[in-house]
This record gives C-alpha cells, sequence and structure tokens, in this order.
C-alpha cells in the first residue's frame, strides 16, 4: 500500500470557511444533486410560479396540442374551436389515465381518453362517455379536465399550477422591466410575431440552476466563447457589463451582424429603436427561462428540469416572418448562439459531477462579477422556505 501524498489544501470541515470579502458562497453542492431538494423545488417553485410552457405558434390550429412536464405534473396546452389556448393537467378525470401521451399531435375537436373512452371538448368538457346517458347526474363541468392558469407573453404561453398564480405582471413581466430599465424595450422586438427560424433542443445533464446561474454571468465568456467575443468584444472582459439595468452590450466596430463570423444578419426588426441597435441584450425570467435579444432575431430558451441531474432546454430562434418565408439562409445566424449553447452546457455538464464531490460540500465561491447570483441563490432557498444564511442545511 502507498501512503496517499499529504493534501495541499485545508481538508473539508463541518462548517464552512470565513469568506474574503471578494467572495461569497455558493449553494452547498447537495442542492444540485439531492433529489429531495429538486422535488421541493418542483413543488415550490415550478408548480407555483409562472412557467413558459409552449410557443403559441406551435399550436396554430384549434385542436393542435402539446404535453409539458411541468414539476411533477404532465400538462395538455391546447387550442380551442374560438382560437383560444386552454391548458389543462393531463389527467383523465374518470380514473385518472394520461390523455395524451405524444409530445405533440393534433384532434379534430375532442380528446379521449385510450381507457374507456370519456371525451372532453377543447374547453376541457366532458362531452361524451359510454352509458354517459345512463348517469344524469353527472356535471360535465365539474368532470371535466382539470384547467390550469394560462397566459400568452413574447409569444409564448405561459402556465401556472397554482391555486392563486402569483403576479404575471410581478413575476414575470418585471423581469424585463428589471433587466432593460422599462417595459417597453422588450416589446420594441415584437417577438410575438416573429417566426421560427430554427429549433434546438439540448438534453442537458446537469442541475437547472447550473444553467441559470452559468447563464447570469460572463466571467466565463472569455474562456470558452470565443466566437461571442468576437461580436461582443466588452464580454471579453469578464465583467457582468450586460447586466447594468438598460445597457445592451455593442456589437464590435467591424461587426455587420450577430453571426458565428461577424457577417452581415438581416435587417433590423421595424420597431427596434436606434439605441437598441448593434446591440445585445439578455434577459433571465426565474425560474426557467432567457431571452436573449438581438436587432435582426430574438432567442428564447426554454428550460424543463427533469431530475436533479438533467434539463432539457429546448431553444428557438425567432426572426422576422419574410425572413423565415423567404427561405434565407439562417445558418451563420444561427450557429453563434447554438455554438454558445454547446460551450455553455459542455461547461455545466463538467461541474455536475464535482456537485457531489467532499471538495464541493460547502459550495464554491462568486467573485465580484458574479455576486449577483447570490441573489438567484437567496431566491431558491427562500421559496423552499430555507431561512437566508440557512443554505447550508437545506429543508
Ligand atoms: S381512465 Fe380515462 S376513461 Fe377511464
Ligand atoms: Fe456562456
Amino acid at each position: 500500500m502507498t501512503t496517499p501524498p499529504a493534501s495541499t489544501g485545508a481538508p473539508p470541515s463541518q462548517s464552512p470557511p470565513p469568506l474574503p470579502p471578494s467572495l461569497i458562497a455558493t449553494l452547498p453542492g447537495r442542492w444540485y444533486t439531492d433529489p429531495e431538494i429538486f422535488r421541493q423545488e418542483q413543488e415550490r417553485i415550478f408548480e407555483s410560479g409562472w412557467f413558459c410552457a409552449v410557443r403559441s405558434a406551435d399550436l396554430a390550429k384549434p385542436g393542435a396540442y402539446r404535453t409539458v412536464h411541468i414539476g411533477r405534473e404532465s400538462v395538455l396546452v391546447t387550442r380551442n374551436r374560438a382560437g383560444e389556448l386552454r391548458a389543462f393537467l393531463n389527467i383523465c378525470r374518470h380514473r385518472g389515465a394520461r390523455l395524451c401521451v405524444a409530445e405533440s399531435g393534433e384532434v379534430r375537436r375532442t380528446l379521449q381518453c385510450p381507457y374507456h373512452a370519456w371525451t372532453y371538448d377543447l374547453d376541457g368538457r366532458l362531452v361524451a362517455a359510454p352509458h354517459l346517458v345512463r348517469m344524469p347526474d353527472v356535471d360535465r363541468v365539474a368532470y371535466g379536465l382539470v384547467g390550469v392558469g394560462l397566459r400568452e407573453w413574447l409569444g409564448y404561453a405561459w402556465v401556472c399550477l397554482a391555486d392563486e398564480p402569483p403576479s404575471f405582471e410581478e413575476t414575470v413581466m418585471g423581469a424585463a422591466v428589471e433587466r432593460l430599465g422599462d417595459a417597453a424595450s422588450v416589446e420594441h422586438y415584437r417577438a410575438q410575431d416573429l417566426a421560427l427560424g430554427r429549433r434546438v433542443s439540448y438534453d442537458v445533464r446537469a442541475n437547472w440552476k447550473l444553467i441559470v446561474e452559468n447563464f447570469m454571468e460572463c466571467y466565463h465568456c472569455a474562456t470558452i466563447h470565443p466566437e461571442l467575443t468576437d461580436v461582443l468584444p466588452e464580454f471579453a472582459d469578464g465583467y457582468a457589463a450586460q447586466y447594468y439595468v438598460g445597457h445592451g452590450a455593442e456589437f464590435g466596430a467591424g461587426v455587420r451582424g450577430f453571426t458565428v463570423d461577424g457577417s452581415a444578419g438581416f435587417g433590423k426588426l421595424p420597431e427596434v429603436t436606434a439605441e437598441q441597435d448593434r446591440r445585445y441584450y439578455a434577459i433571465t425570467v426565474k425560474p426557467t427561462l432567457f431571452v436573449n435579444l438581438v436587432p435582426d432575431h430574438v432567442i428564447v430558451h426554454r428550460m424543463f428540469p427533469l431530475a436533479a441531474d438533467r434539463t432539457v432546454v429546448e431553444c428557438d430562434w425567432l426572426y422576422a416572418r419574410d425572413v423565415v418565408e423567404s427561405g434565407a439562409d439562417l445558418s451563420k445566424s444561427v450557429e453563434l448562439f447554438h455554438r454558445v449553447n454547446e460551450q455553455d452546457f459542455a461547461a455545466c455538464e463538467r461541474t455536475q459531477p464535482a456537485m457531489s464531490s467532499r471538495a464541493y460540500r460547502h459550495g464554491g465561491v462568486l467573485v465580484p462579477s458574479e455576486h449577483h447570483i447570490g441573489a438567484f441563490h437567496a431566491w431558491v432557498t427562500r421559496a423552499l422556505g430555507a431561512a437566508p444564511g440557512e443554505a447550508a442545511s437545506p429543508p
């Protein structure tokens, strides 16, 4: 047997070491691995607030539907005959069979349970079932599908499973106001009128919070994002300049567009102001949405946390309708952020295994340009009912 070499670092101790003023602590490692903490996040975060579920235009016609995982529930989003979106728990009221098993599909007028054929209209009312006429006392609304809150914003359907949803204006739209300084700036991009140019789904083997934290800082930009820092030179500085209220990172002098090689993109979206032109803005809408705004397109990331160590991220690149309809070559435009995504998600996946290491028992540290991530950690711990500073002892 050989004697292990003496460690040069401090041995892991029971209590976290005091930190110098430049550093603040992250959450301890088990916040990123513990299934019980993930379960509590499902209940108190994803099932309690507004969750960006589906792009409205994906459900173009009445009867089109999509199923999504929100917290521990499967949610069915569909469009009724009047053209309005509706969201229901994807559960038959008879004996609980999952109503729609496909991720997406289209029905003509009704949703029929494959078990005993209870049948619901697109507003969720029970309209038919074997022998229903012999049960005149069964109220068709009371035994209809269980509806959940739904709002549309930026061209997406947001769903809330809570009995009493929090204010959409404060908790969702407020994030854009906080980041951009006013409510109007994000509206100039008219995301709801844009067309889907490309969608890529990433299956990321990392906790959802690592992905949020990564998106919130640019300390890593100089190291892992060569193409992005070529287009946005101020990102190479590593300071989170992009997070000063109202500030958009400016394109480099020779850069013609937000593309992988800085070549020209497409025409500026019509309502984007001169001030917003040649700039990049990023918004994090907690818990699971990132919006990137550039003059000629909008990039929207929706996250679907599936397990403590697995998150699916669906990324949409949205362009003016005429750009998409013209069949224009989007590849250089899409490639820039696709590379950024792959670089970011590889970094998150490289970090995830360390979360269960004894080296990360007390977590890591945030440098000054990452200190704002501490507010995200405080938000998560508050949602789970842990007092500030109690992060080391999760509930
Ligand atoms: S469980 Fe759906 S009809 Fe019986
Ligand atoms: Fe990044």
